[in-house]
């Protein structure tokens, strides 16, 4: 009976526009890439899918309104490595679980880390910047979307590879503050790529290195941290689908089937190409293969992230 049910469901569903909840502000890497697959899953579906950005306490506030929504598929919300693990360990009494409360559907990006500064920060390398921002830790300060959010996890990470704690600036995403990082107003941040690309390619902002083993096709000329010499900074995110625990196996498999759909559109690649994302492979995109890298994330993550005070 269960078998029927579901597959009728299937069938039916969905019958009026889904909503994704965006834990950050408009802009930013997780709207982007939200926005981007959703607008091809929404042909798929043949219905619309409303992105509503729901800003705060870096991600976990949106994060818990999307585990409490009725599990009917129309309330779906795109989470990432902030929200769905290393919020685990940086709130000890976050709301939600993210094995617990949420069906995974598919993962959309990986998205690495660059560690970038504004236009006219004084080091001109990373080298420099390194020298310069350990002797002058009181003074500097870095931009960030919140904490536990994935430019905050990360730049926690090169802070404790420097041994240093300089001021952080929270936003309600890293849309907003590439913003003030393009206005002169902050220091640096340790961003996703998809936030970057544009403001490093118009030369409004510096970028030091990218914190993966190999440069990424769309910033070329952006060296990794271990060519520029900090090896031990290796830090990528990474953009997924989530479903509030209990929606119907059906409904998580339409939902998965018109993700991995849009993951193999052309016109879909090449944006999020474009914007220097790593693209699931097949093998990644499943619900399964989701669930075993919440799992990790947060296994990753808690020995390194201590309780925010
Ligand atoms: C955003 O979309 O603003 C980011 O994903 C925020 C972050 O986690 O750094």
């Amino acid at each position: 009976l269960c078998g029927f049910v579901a597959s009728g469901e299937a069938q039916t569903y969905p019958t009026r526009s889904i909503t994704m909840i965006v834990p950050f502000a408009a802009g930013g890497p997780t709207d982007v890439v939200a926005r981007i697959v959703t607008s091809h899953m929404a042909q798929t579906l043949g219905q619309s899918i409303i992105i509503e950005n729901v800003v705060g306490a870096g991600g976990t506030t949106a994060t818990t309104r999307a585990a409490r929504a009725a599990n009917d598929g129309y309330m779906l919300i795109t989470g990432h490595m902030g929200t769905h693990a290393a919020s685990v360990p940086l709130y000890p009494k976050l709301a939600y679980h993210p094995e617990k409360d949420f069906e995974p559907i598919a993962l959309l990006a990986g998205t690495p880390i660059l560690i970038l500064a504004r236009k006219d920060f004084p080091p001109k390398d990373l080298k420099e910047f390194v020298t310069y921002v350990k002797a002058n830790a009181e003074k500097v300060n870095a931009a960030h979307a919140g904490i536990g959010s994935v430019s905050h996890v990360s730049c926690e990470l090169l802070h404790s590879i420097l041994d240093i704690k300089p001021v952080g600036v929270p936003f309600n995403g890293t849309g907003p503050a590439m913003n003030a990082l393009v206005g002169g107003q902050v220091d640096y941040i340790c961003d996703q790529i998809v936030n970057a690309v544009p403001q490093i390619n118009a030369g409004t902002i510096k970028a030091y290195a990218i914190a993966t083993a190999e440069r990424n096709p769309s910033l070329p000329n952006v060296p990794t941290t271990a060519e520029a010499g900090l090896p031990a900074f290796q830090a990528q995110a990474w953009n997924a689908m989530f479903a509030p625990k209990g929606t119907s196996p059906a409904i998580v498999a339409s939902l998965n089937a018109a993700a991995v759909r849009a993951l193999d559109d052309e016109t879909v690649r090449k944006r999020l190409l474009e914007l220097g994302s790593v693209i699931p492979t097949p093998a990644e995109r499943t619900p399964e293969a989701l669930a075993a890298l919440v799992k990790s994330e947060i296994a990753k993550w808690t020995p390194v992230l201590k309780p925010a005070s």
